[in-house]
């Protein structure tokens, strides 16, 4: 199963590295799909590709990247433990945001992505990415367990993107402490979805003595 998830997800690589829908293929020099195990647990989403990444091929191999990886090291986890993908597949030229149109042109890539995946956590990486699903969200209200949201077997957490951290390294701490949420989060949903599958479960077998004892009245009567 997780290889054809697999398969599937190189074909949306694919489908993306023909993509013209937007300007950004004009300009760009590979597409970036993001990259990752297709069962991952944890789903991380950045906004757009960098200089390097557009060299490359590949989501956060730049300054970013060298942060985010840190960052993951701190809970223990290496990068291809992850998914680590982007709102836009392509290069914004001199690292531009992304304009609305050409996000709006790649967002079916990312659902399909998430769709396939099936994270139990997403977190997001700056504002385009954080607004996906915080929508008119401020990343220095938001980050952290302040903007923890869940929806059905999903935990949405909004991080500092490590470029914004790079230019203001007082941030630092806070985002780090951010990231250490991942793992609790994670432990928590998976709690609260046995409970809720405890709570919806047909009575234990012990309850089973007072059953048989309805049964018996009934037949009695
Ligand atoms: N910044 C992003 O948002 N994404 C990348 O892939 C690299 C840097």
């Amino acid at each position: 199963m997780s290889s054809n998830k697999a398969t599937q997800l190189q074909a949306i690589a694919s489908e993306i590295a023909h993509c013209t829908a937007c300007p950004l293929h004009r300009t760009r020099t590979n597409t970036v799909p993001g990259e990752g195990p297709a069962d991952a647990e944890i789903l991380l989403i950045g906004e757009g590709p960098g200089q390097r990444e557009d060299a490359l091929g590949r989501p956060f191999v730049g300054p970013s990247g060298d942060l985010l990886e840190q960052w993951l090291a701190e809970i223990g986890l290496r990068r291809d433990q992850v998914f680590i993908g982007n709102v836009v597949k392509c290069r914004p030229p001199g690292n531009r945001d992304p304009e609305p149109d050409e996000i709006a042109a790649c967002a079916h890539f990312l659902d399909r992505q998430i769709e396939l995946i099936q994270p139990k956590l997403i977190a997001t990486l700056g504002r385009h990415s954080l607004n996906k699903f915080f929508p008119g969200a401020r990343i220095t209200k938001t980050h952290g367990i302040r903007g923890v949201k869940r929806a059905g077997s999903r935990v949405y957490l909004p991080l500092f993107h490590p470029a914004y951290i790079l230019r203001n390294l007082s941030a630092a701490p806070a985002a780090v402490a951010d990231m250490k949420l991942i793992p609790r989060l994670i432990k928590r949903l998976e709690q609260r979805l046995a409970e809720e599958a405890a709570e919806q479960a047909p009575p234990p077998a012990t309850a089973s003595v007072d059953a048989e004892a309805d049964s018996h009245q009934l037949k009695l009567l």
